[in-house]
């Protein structure tokens, strides 16, 4: 007598970063999000969960190292789980009293853990999304968001695919902070991802810490929570709904330059840019300005892609597919590998997309641009990647 789930979930990048808890206990924020869910064939998290009467205790293993159970967000998460199971089997006698039993979770990353790739993200979306199955919760989607949002505030949104908002909420017991679907993955078809791994080291001040300092300490910080982001919001749905690329980028850049801004504005100050993520900054600046034209109306258009860094120094690149090789292109010319790194692991799926580069436009371009190319080796890793879709039960039994 026992029951099995294995489900897969995806890594989820914001364009409006979240960045400040009003209640850190519930993991309530200060401002209102917004990312695109990366596909989960290239980047994701698998959890299964198996549930029997035979368990004495819950544990889990993440990549094959057993973790503790009791760490307070997982144990948040989890107990709030079996609490809606067993208000479920308080109301039905017919239900198997599955709150009671044992849960053993195996969760795998098939990317770096901790290296700023999202991983708690993915993590803690798979982790209640298939508690929700194996216990055949009767909530939404956006109440699940609810429940992963305890493990980690940028979880609530890969419960979703497409583009994704999480709406702060005004209530102090959290139960309208929760992630809600703006458009899906084939509302805006063609949109690309491009990470550039930069470092895959664990960071130096993790999101959580970080946040609070920010939240404790910039004055910065208020006027972005009360003058920029609700605004912006509307700004971004707006250029989502019109699939305008041109007002996306520029809200992409800028809420990602002002949110390193007001990591610079704590004290101690945080930064979480490198050199290499600068020149990153240059290149996309340099690239986008060779388009970019001022239409009658006084709106700047032609953007051909657009950065965004979380707390860490990786660039991630949003572009739709016809630029995407003429971006990779230039990336791959001021970037170079070094020959150490082997050229299937270093581009992954890229390296298709490479294949087909036109060489000679990327040096006309790349000179033009009048920028050095960066010593070999300096980027460790790309990732070819594109907007997919929610999370996927895998098998159930
Ligand atoms: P990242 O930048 O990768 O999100 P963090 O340091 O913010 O790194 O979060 C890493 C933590 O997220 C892990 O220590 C673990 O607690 C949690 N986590 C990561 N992957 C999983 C997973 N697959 N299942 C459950 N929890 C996970
Ligand atoms: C910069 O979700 O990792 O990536 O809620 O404390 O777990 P906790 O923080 P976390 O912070 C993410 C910060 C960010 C921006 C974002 O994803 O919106």
């Amino acid at each position: 007598k026992s029951k099995e789930v294995t489900c897969s979930a995806p890594v989820n990048i914001a364009v409006i970063k979240y960045w400040g808890k009003r209640n850190t206990a519930l993991l309530l924020p200060t401002n209102s999000s917004l990312s695109l869910t990366l596909n989960q064939d290239d980047l994701r998290s698998t959890t299964t969960i198996r549930a029997s009467p035979d368990f004495v205790s819950d544990r889990i293993w993440l990549n094959g190292k057993e973790e503790n159970i009791n760490a307070k967000r997982l144990s948040n998460v989890l107990s709030k789980a079996k609490e809606l199971r067993k208000e479920m089997e308080e109301k039905d006698a017919d239900l198997e009293k599955l709150s009671e039993w044992g849960i053993y979770i195996a969760s795998y990353n098939n990317f770096p853990t901790a290296a700023g790739l999202a991983s708690s993200a993915s993590g803690f979306a798979c982790l209640t999304f298939a508690l929700s199955q194996i216990y055949d919760l009767s909530i939404n989607l956006s109440q699940v968001s609810m429940l992963a949002r305890l493990g980690s505030g940028s979880a609530c949104r890969s419960l979703f695919g497409g583009f994704v908002k999480w709406e702060m909420g005004t209530k102090d017991d959290g139960s309208d902070s929760l992630a809600i679907q703006v458009a899906s993955e084939t509302d805006w078809p063609g949109m690309e991802a491009l990470i550039l791994v930069v470092s895959d080291a664990r960071k130096d001040t993790g999101s959580t810490e970080g946040m609070q300092l920010t939240v404790e300490t910039s004055e910065l910080l208020k006027h972005r929570i009360e003058k920029v982001v609700p605004q912006r919001m509307l700004d971004m749905e707006k250029a989502i709904a019109e699939k305008d690329f041109d007002s996306f980028a520029e809200i992409t850049m800028a809420d990602s330059n002002q949110f390193h801004a007001v990591c610079l504005d704590s004290y101690p100050p945080i930064f979480y840019l490198n050199d290499i993520s600068k020149a990153v900054i240059k290149v996309i600046t340099a690239l986008n300005a060779r388009s970019i034209h001022t239409d009658p109306s006084g709106k700047k258009k032609g953007y051909k892609v657009a950065y965004t860094f979380d707390a860490g120094p990786n660039a991630v690149l949003y572009m739709q597919r016809e630029h995407l090789s003429e971006v990779l292109g230039v990336i791959d010319y001021l970037f170079p590998r070094k020959s150490t790194q082997k050229v299937g692991e270093y581009y992954g799926k890229a390296k298709e997309v490479l294949e087909n580069v036109d060489k000679t436009n990327v040096a006309k371009v790349c000179d033009g641009l009048g920028l050095k190319q960066w010593p070999k080796g300096s980027l460790t890793r790309i990732i070819s990647t594109s907007v997919g879709d929610g999370p996927r039960v895998l098998s159930k039994e």
